[in-house]
């Protein structure tokens, strides 16, 4: 049976850069307080005109040209994403259609800040099987838009960023390369700790005046809880990915850890026993882009040089749900 290779990645970010100064222009904030809670510096926010779709494409079609491939050669699109351009259809469609691309599958996965992950286990298993051979899996994010970016929000906007990162996944011989595994959770019971209650179908309206007054389109967080299980279950997943391929600590050449807080990836790699060198960060620079924070960070790891041939990577990831998961990879 084949293993699933990363082919190439790709990642795109819109141009206008937004400083922690500039949050401090719309609400009650400081440089100081973003940087020491989450280590954030800056990050990217789309203009009028541009689109989670837009970022998408542009990061796959980066993907594209370094796999030596066209859009033809995709026969599966898995599109992840928690701030999708419409209610329905989901992203998946419409990518395709800017990729200009017919009859082939567009899956969308929502899994927050985990979907990539998820995507990727769902990418492994069709690409294992033979279903599919070349997978474009893509994580894109407009999270500024949906922003409560006065002081009551002022705790979840200072954290997020929009961009898009993509991968093509596709199949090799198995020589002890590719992905090893991948192992994905949930556990709803904590699904309202970080959600956008509406509009939504649960509600009757499904929309009003009185929802959008009261906010519940805005994203809300319990962040200390969401902090708290983030900083657990994340080294947890890493641990169990390393025990399933009978791998250490030490024989880890990378982890890309979902790019949530600096202080929780720190908290990671503290408990997962690695050193600096073998984590890779730029929250600093993109904010918490969730489904795409882990290919945007893959891909500049990989363009700085970070992963050889036959290295082992580790993903891992957290978020609303609360969902979480990990993948070993040998590179
Ligand atoms: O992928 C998963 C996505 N979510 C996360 O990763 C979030 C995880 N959680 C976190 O990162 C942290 O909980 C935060 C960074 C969101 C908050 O840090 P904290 O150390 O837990 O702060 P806190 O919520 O306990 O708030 C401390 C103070 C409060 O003021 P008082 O009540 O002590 O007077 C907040 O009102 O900081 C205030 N505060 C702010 N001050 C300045 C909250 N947000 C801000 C802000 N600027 N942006």
């Amino acid at each position: 049976m084949s293993r699933t290779a990363f082919l190439s990645t790709g990642f795109h970010v819109p141009a206008r850069l937004v400083t922690n100064d500039d949050l401090a222009q719309l609400m009650d904030t400081s440089d100081e307080w973003i940087v020491q809670r989450s280590g954030i510096k800056t990050r990217y926010w789309v203009d009028t005109g541009e689109t989670g779709v837009g970022l998408a494409r542009e990061a796959s079609q980066k993907a594209l040209a370094k796999a030596g491939l066209s859009a033809s050669d995709i026969d599966c699109i898995i599109y992840c994403t928690c701030t999708p351009d419409h209610f329905e259809p989901g992203n998946g469609v419409f990518l395709q259609r800017e990729l200009g691309l017919t009859d082939i599958p567009a899956v969308d996965v929502r899994n927050q800040c985990s979907g990539f992950i998820y995507g990727l286990s769902i990418a492994d298993a069709w690409i294992r099987t033979g279903q599919y051979q070349n997978i474009l899996l893509v994580g894109a994010e407009v999270h500024s838009r949906g922003l409560d970016k006065t002081t009551r929000g002022r705790d979840t906007a200072v954290l997020f960023g929009d961009g898009a990162g993509a991968a093509v996944l596709g199949p090799i011989d198995d020589d002890g390369r590719g992905v090893l595994s991948t192992h994905i959770f949930a556990d709803g019971r904590h699904a309202e700790k970080l959600w956008v209650d509406g509009p939504g179908l649960a509600h009757d309206p499904y929309v009003s005046v009185e929802m959008l007054e009261q906010g519940l389109h805005r994203a809300v967080m319990d962040g200390r809880d969401v902090f708290k299980f983030a900083s657990l279950k994340m080294p947890e997943s890493v641990a169990i990915a390393l025990a399933a391929n009978r791998l250490t600590p030490a024989d880890v050449k990378l982890l890309v850890p979902h790019q949530a807080n600096l202080r929780i990836i720190e908290m990671v790699q503290k408990a997962a026993g690695l050193r600096d060198d073998q984590v890779y960060n730029n929250i600093q620079k993109y904010g918490n882009t969730t489904a795409a924070s882990i290919p945007i960070a893959l891909d500049e790891a990989l363009a700085a040089g970070r992963l050889k041939q036959g290295d082992i990577l580790v993903l891992t990831a957290f978020g609303s749900g609360f969902t979480w998961g990990s993948a070993a990879i040998r590179w």
